[in-house]
């Protein structure tokens, strides 16, 4: 996750595809290319020497100028296809953030500006292309002007050696006239493709970057468990997403198999925070968190998150139809256990309350869904894995009372017998909490049940005051 929260999607995207793409066209258009006029030009210089092996060294005198001429040309070019390069992934960026905010840009009205910020990225792109053009216009003539000064040379060498009578016949001179073209245009012709293997080149080096990524999280743990028992424990735990910011204080508490625990605090408190560390998104700096006594770290990735199913925040669905966003494309499912599940916990008739019920599909990211409704369907998913442990992230936004009333007796149904955490916003809905934590700034302010906490005449008591005097 932090590899994910730090790099821009547009960038990874030009990185799995149109930088791929340039590799492979080293293989369809480079190589091949490159090899037949390698021979070419092996096979002309063979000849040279064969006919004659004065005329051919002075046919070649031109090639230590043309070889300092191409490292000049291969460096530059390179620094230019590696921005033309980043460009393109600077514009992947940009489009696809604005796309995806289409929204706000119009609802702040940024279109304009926000379109002359795209002629801006654009204009860089554009640039860098010129650069690389602008080192072709110069290095070809210099392949021009060498190759001119090899026939001049030729003719000067082998006209006076002819006319003096030497070793040289007219017939020979005209073949190397005619050599020396030969030998220049797999010359040129390479150069030209340095273009494509030097994308390539640059392109591979930006693609083996994403490979040689190092995890971040280890995955070299052995445990792997059949069943848990769901007791889960954190002691002392210390987290920051970067440096020393710590989001998480020192946060020590524990909860039994099978119970349910209510975290609250104010936005931003670490609630999110403490459950993305139990399956692992992130590793914490110190302290320990464990499940059923072993820490997580000594589980084996996989075997770890096939217990803990996290109903997130923001509910993200694929551009699919229902069942497959509920089965997530696993052909364990079947259908028939979907609408079991469904029906179990009461969000069938919802989902048939929808065109075309569970072959609706829904938009990307699931835009043509509520909040509510996402939520609903990120139950199912859960529920149909049947975890030991359930973790659900409760959306900040406001669902309709109806909605709501589904939302909670799934809960209920679907955390029997589970260890369970919440992360509620209003408190209503966690008083039937075995445990609550009050998180703030990083550490646990007070740790009670819903009557102990009251008992305390502290800051739950006041938020619970402040959201019941609203309620009613
Ligand atoms: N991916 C991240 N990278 C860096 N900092 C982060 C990241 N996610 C959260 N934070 C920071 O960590 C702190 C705790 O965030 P967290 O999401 O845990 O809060 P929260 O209690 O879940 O809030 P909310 O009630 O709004 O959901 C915040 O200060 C936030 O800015
Ligand atoms: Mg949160």
């Amino acid at each position: 996750m932090k590899f994910f929260d730090n790099t821009p999607i547009g960038s990874l995207v030009t990185r799995t595809i149109s930088d791929i793409e340039t590799i492979s066209d080293i293989f369809s258009q480079g190589l091949f290319v490159i090899i037949g006029e390698l021979l070419k030009l092996i096979v002309v210089v063979c000849m040279m020497f064969y006919t004659d092996w004065r005329l051919a060294l002075i046919s070649l005198i031109a090639i230590p100028l043309l070889l300092i001429a191409t490292a000049w040309f291969k460096h530059n070019i390179k620094s230019a296809f590696q921005d033309v390069r980043k460009e393109v992934s600077n514009i992947n960026t940009f489009i696809q953030e604005h796309i995806v905010g289409m929204n706000l840009v119009q609802i702040f009205n940024r279109e304009r500006s926000e379109f002359e910020k795209f002629k801006k990225i654009n204009k860089n792109h554009l640039n860098a292309n010129l650069r690389s053009v602008f080192y072709y216009s110069i290095f070809f003539p210099i392949v021009e002007i060498l190759s001119a000064l090899s026939i001049g040379l030729i003719i000067w060498y082998g006209g006076d050696a002819i006319i003096s009578g030497k070793e040289v016949t007219l017939g020979e001179l005209v073949a190397f006239i005619l050599y020396i073209y030969m030998m220049f245009r797999p010359i040129r012709q390479l150069a030209d493709r340095f273009n494509v293997l030097q994308m390539g080149i640059v392109g591979s080096e930006r693609v083996f970057k994403v490979l040689d990524t190092k995890d971040f999280i280890k995955d070299d743990g052995d445990v792997i468990k059949d069943q848990i028992q769901g007791t889960v424990k954190y002691k002392n735990v210390k987290f920051s997403y970067k440096d020393d910011n710590w989001v998480l204080n020192g946060i020590s508490f524990s909860i039994e198999k099978g119970k349910k625990l209510a975290l609250v605090g104010r936005t931003g408190s670490g609630k999110t925070s403490i459950i993305n560390l139990l399956n692992r998104f992130y590793d914490i700096q110190s302290g320990s968190i464990t499940i059923d006594g072993i820490n997580v770290e000594k589980f084996k990735l996989d075997n770890l998150r096939k217990h803990i199913a996290v109903v997130q925040q923001e509910v993200h669905l694929f551009s699919s139809s229902i069942m497959q966003n509920v089965i997530l494309f696993d052909e364990n499912i079947s259908e028939e256990d979907v609408l079991n599940a469904s029906k179990e916990i009461g969000i069938h008739d919802f989902i048939m309350s929808l065109p075309g019920g569970y072959d609706y599909i829904v938009g990307e990211r699931g835009v043509t869904l509520s909040t509510g409704q996402r939520q609903l369907i990120s139950f199912l998913r859960v529920y149909l894995r049947n975890p030991q442990i359930l973790i659900l992230d409760e959306a900040t936004s406001s669902i309709d009372s109806y909605t709501e009333q589904i939302l909670q007796s799934a809960l209920q149904k679907i955390s029997e017998g589970r260890t369970t955490i919440v992360i509620a916003h209003r408190l209503s809905t966690i008083v039937d909490s075995d445990k609550i934590l009050l998180l703030k700034n990083g550490v646990v302010l007070e740790e009670g049940s819903h009557s102990e906490l009251l008992k305390l005449n502290g800051e739950y008591k006041k938020m619970y005051a402040t959201q019941h005097s609203e309620e009613n």
